[in-house]
Order: structure tokens, then C-alpha cells, then sequence
């Protein structure tokens, strides 16, 4: 199964990079397939570093601010227990990997990595939809090179009801967060 979360690395300077991340699960946690893009700063941390932190989360007005390009200051972490690396101090589960084996034959990379420690922050809040929605937007911002426009502004509509329906403060923020990063990206083609 695929669950969506953030993964924090590091560079070779120990500069820290913080990007939402959709990773195959196996079995309760124990391993991760980690499928980041070439290029991108988590492909560029994990190859050089071998190691990472996963983050479970329901806060989707973080993923949103990294999407959107908005998040100006630095998150707070503290330092993982077993990896060089930071986790966040406000998400639901930390799990701390090692990279075991990388396939960069294609651009999208699969790297096996192996939970190496786990830690559990604060409970999972529950379903909401407007959450979901804004995952599903957020990961539509990251693909506006690849989808034509009308396909987004449909899939986007499609995603409105939940919103309106069922967002708190924070969902709100988060979707017109993302809304004004895609049609600013979105304009000059409409
Ligand atoms: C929920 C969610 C899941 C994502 N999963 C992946 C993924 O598995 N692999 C990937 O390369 N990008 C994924 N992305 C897109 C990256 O977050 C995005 O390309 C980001 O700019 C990469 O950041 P980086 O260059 O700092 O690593 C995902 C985005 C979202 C919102």
C-alpha cells in the first residue's frame, strides 16, 4: 500500500530537505519502496546519504506550503535516534530508514529501504475529506506539467465539494494555497 507522508534527508553538507513523499509500505512499517524522481532533492540527499526519516502525517497544510513554494521558514525538527538525519517534531509516526538497494534506471527511482526505527509522535486525527482533497490537489501541483489544463480544472471541481463541505481553518488555507499555485502556473495556457 501506498501511504502519502513527508520524507526529511539530508544533503552531503547536512542541509536539511523536507518533501512530501508517497512510498510503498510493506507489511506493518518494517520496509519502505521509496519511488523519488530524478532529478529532484530527495533523489540527490538519499543517493548521497543512504538515509532518511518518514513521516506519517495529518497536517496537509504543511504538505501545501512545501508544494506551493510558501513555506519561508524552517520547520521545527529534532535530531532522528539511529540515522544522520532530522524528523519533524509535529507529525503522527516517525520512521527512520537506511537505503539498502537503488534502481535508477528510470526516472522515477525505487529505492528498498529498511525501517530502522520508529517512533509515535501524537494520534492520527481521523478521516476528513477535505484533507484528501488537498493531497489529491497537492499532488495535481506537482503534476501540471503532465496534465492538461482542462483535465486539472475538472479534477479540481470534482474535489470542491469536500472542501466546502467539511474543511476546518486549515484545510481552507491549504487549498487556496494550492488553487493560487495552479492557476498562476495555469494562466497563460487558459
Ligand atoms: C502527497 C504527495 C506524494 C508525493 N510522492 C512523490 C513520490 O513518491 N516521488 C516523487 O518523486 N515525488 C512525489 N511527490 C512530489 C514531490 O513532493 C515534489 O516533486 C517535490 O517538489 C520534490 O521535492 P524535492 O526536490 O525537495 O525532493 C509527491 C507529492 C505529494 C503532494
Amino acid at each position: 500500500m501506498i501511504i502519502e507522508g513527508i520524507v526529511t534527508s539530508l544533503d552531503a553538507t547536512g542541509r536539511l530537505n523536507v518533501a512530501p513523499m508517497g512510498p510503498i509500505v510493506h507489511g506493518d512499517f518494517q520496509r519502505l519502496t521509496l519511488r523519488p524522481f530524478q532529478p529532484s532533492t530527495t533523489f540527490n540527499n538519499l543517493m548521497a546519504t543512504r538515509c532518511g526519516v518518514f513521516h506519517v502525517t495529518d497536517d496537509v497544510l504543511l504538505i501545501a506550503r512545501i508544494i506551493s513554494g510558501t513555506l519561508t521558514e524552517s520547520v521545527a525538527t529534532e535530531p532522528a535516534v539511529t540515522v544522520p538525519g532530522q524528523t519533524l517534531q509535529d507529525c503522527c509516526r516517525v520512521f527512520e530508514f537506511t537505503i539498502q538497494s537503488v534502481d535508477d534506471s528510470e526516472p522515477r527511482s525505487r529505492m528498498e529501504a529498511t525501517v530502522v526505527h520508529r517512533l509515535d509522535r501524537r494520534p492520527f486525527s481521523g478521516f476528513n475529506r477535505a484533507r484528501h482533497a488537498v493531497l489529491e490537489a497537492a499532488i495535481l501541483a506537482t503534476r501540471l506539467h503532465l496534465l492538461p489544463a482542462q483535465q486539472v480544472r475538472l479534477h479540481l471541481e470534482l474535489l470542491e465539494p469536500a472542501i466546502q463541505k467539511t474543511a476546518g481553518e486549515r484545510e481552507l488555507q491549504a487549498w487556496q494555497l494550492l488553487l493560487d499555485y495552479i492557476h498562476a502556473r495555469q494562466e497563460p495556457s487558459v
